[in-house]
């Protein structure tokens, strides 16, 4: 079973990951190491990525040994729209540290179709060039996804172009001011790209998410729900609210 932490609230839970990133990354510097992150956007981290500015910002913490790729990014969008996730990270987190620009990495919304599929395999090698996500956040969707990874991503699945679900859609329609605004695909690190990740942490808040989470902690790992194959992960911590938590038994 995966393991799971139930915060009395998001704040008390946000608080305590971004610690947990902090002692990571100052580990990593003292031992003149990088650290590698991969990052998740939505409305999920947000809290955790203030508290991570808080840090540096009042407590010293160095973002400079920090490198990170992010999951996914809708395709296609341009990087200085509203709603891509390149903004989504400068204004959380990126413009507020200490991180050198070169070692930001988000899945580019720009490239013509053709040119899609070399992007995401050098997405791979550049993850492995790194040394591999030494610490991966991740969200979670209604629909079961982990990073864009929809219904029907299979465990062994990699970097690559999706089509968004329509629950996915629907769920970013007022971000887009309208579902009809929605971008219809994605780049996004396939599941297996995920599991290799050395550690996971996967958060959730709210009533919305307790029905999915439910599955993903206690039900059998399938490609209809692909937050499932986390079980097969063996370091993964599940870090919830009550109300996210609140259908497990
Ligand atoms: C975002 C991502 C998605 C979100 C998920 C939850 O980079 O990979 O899997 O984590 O859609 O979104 P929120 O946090 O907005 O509920």
């Amino acid at each position: 079973r995966l393991a799971t932490t139930i915060y009395p609230d998001s704040e008390l839970a946000s608080v305590a990951v971004a610690r947990q990133i902090a002692d990571l990354i100052r580990q990593r510097a003292a031992e003149g190491r990088a650290c590698v992150l991969g990052l998740a956007t939505g409305s999920t981290p947000t809290r955790l990525y203030e508290e991570l500015v808080r840090l540096h910002q009042q407590d010293g913490l160095s973002f400079a040994n920090v490198v990170t790729f992010n999951l996914d990014e809708y395709y296609p969008m341009p990087p200085d729209s509203l709603q891509s996730y390149v903004r989504f990270m400068r204004e959380y987190l990126f413009d507020h540290v200490d991180i050198r620009p070169e070692n930001v990495h988000i899945p580019d919304g720009t490239l013509p179709l053709e040119q899609v599929a070399d992007f995401c395999r050098r997405y791979e090698e550049q993850i492995r060039a790194a040394g591999g996500i030494d610490l991966q956040v991740l969200g979670i969707g209604r629909t079961g996804h982990i990073g864009f990874n929809e219904p029907g991503s299979g465990a062994a699945s990699r970097t690559r172009l999706i089509t968004l679900d329509h629950i996915t859609r629907t769920d970013a329609a007022s971000d887009f001011y309208g579902e009809e605004n929605v971008p219809r695909r994605a780049l996004t690190m396939g599941v297996g790209t995920i599991l290799e990740a050395h550690e996971i942490v996967l958060l959730a808040w709210g009533e919305g998410k307790a029905a999915v989470v439910k599955r993903m902690v206690e039900g059998e790992p399938t490609d209809s729900v692909p937050a499932t194959y986390l079980q097969r992960h063996p370091n993964v911590r599940v870090v919830l609210d009550e109300a996210a938590g609140a259908e497990l038994t």
